[in-house]
């Protein structure tokens, strides 16, 4: 039987200095640093990649019993391709296990998956099993989960101007929900934070469009290593944070 999430009360929420009224609606996460933490401890790149795939177990389990809405996780961009093929061979491998063991969790628990990015280029077989994850959870009401694979914003956005031109879309009559509603993130709640582990402080074409409002939080700490703990401390920040859209308060 697969393991079932409560919901946090108020109460539990509170351990982790959270209020359920300061939380983002929906989070992305840019999951950096799983070379690096193989490297410092002398193993393949690969076992990064495994002990990453741990981390987000957790913070997929965490956004669930805190009631946020959607966490969009960058996963494969566009420019991966250019790492080594034993390298993405690895990652896809670890992606098919990730969905075998966890789809059960994930569809008891209410959770909806959806695969952001081109899926054209996979495998049919990892191609099938992401068709039938979606379709199973389809109907699922609980957290929108947003994988981000073979995921590029540009290309996102390229692909939603040409959707609207084939549409049928007239010059001059495109508006921005429009636009929005062609991306792959549509009817998902606006983008209110952005977290990125390892240290960096870039997009890396990541929701460029989405993230026009976003607040970043940036952790030094390697995916491998981002526990529920720093992840309330990033969700602890963005609480902090003042969000003026324009205005003056
Ligand atoms: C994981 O971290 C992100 C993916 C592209 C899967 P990296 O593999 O980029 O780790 P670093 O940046 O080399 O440490
Ligand atoms: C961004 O990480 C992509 C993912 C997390 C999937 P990278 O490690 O590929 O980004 P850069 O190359 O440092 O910008
Ligand atoms: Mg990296």
């Amino acid at each position: 039987m697969p393991n079932i999430y409560p919901k946090f009360t108020d109460a539990e929420l509170k351990e982790f200095s959270l209020s359920r009224e300061a939380l983002p609606r929906h989070v992305g996460v840019i999951m950096d640093g799983n070379g690096r933490w193989a490297k410092k401890r002398l193993l393949p790149r690969s076992a990064g990649h495994r002990a990453g795939m741990e981390a987000l177990r957790g913070i997929v389990r965490f956004s669930h019993s805190a009631g946020i809405e959607a966490l969009t996780v960058y996963a494969f961009s566009t420019e991966n391709w250019k790492r080594p093929r034993t390298e993405i061979d690895a990652l896809f491998a670890l992606l098919e296990e990730y969905f075998h063991k966890e789809i059960d969790e994930l569809d008891a628990n209410g959770v909806r998956i959806r695969i952001i990015g081109d899926e054209a280029a996979f495998s049919g077989k990892l191609r099938d099993i992401l068709e039938a994850a979606q379709n199973r959870t389809v109907k699922n009401t609980g957290l929108c989960f947003n994988i981000a694979l073979n995921y590029g914003s540009r290309a996102e956005i390229v692909h939603a101007v040409n959707s609207l031109i084939e549409s049928g879309a007239k010059s001059g009559e495109v508006t921005e929900e429009m636009f929005d509603s062609s991306l792959y993130t549509s009817g998902l709640p606006e983008l209110d934070l952005i977290i990125r582990t390892a240290g960096e402080q870039r997009l890396s074409n990541f929701l460029l469009w989405q993230a026009a409002y976003a607040e970043f939080v940036f952790t030094d700490t390697l995916f491998p290593d981002f526990s529920r703990e720093v992840y309330a401390d990033c969700l602890c920040e963005f609480a902090r944070r003042t969000r003026r859209f324009g205005k003056v308060l």
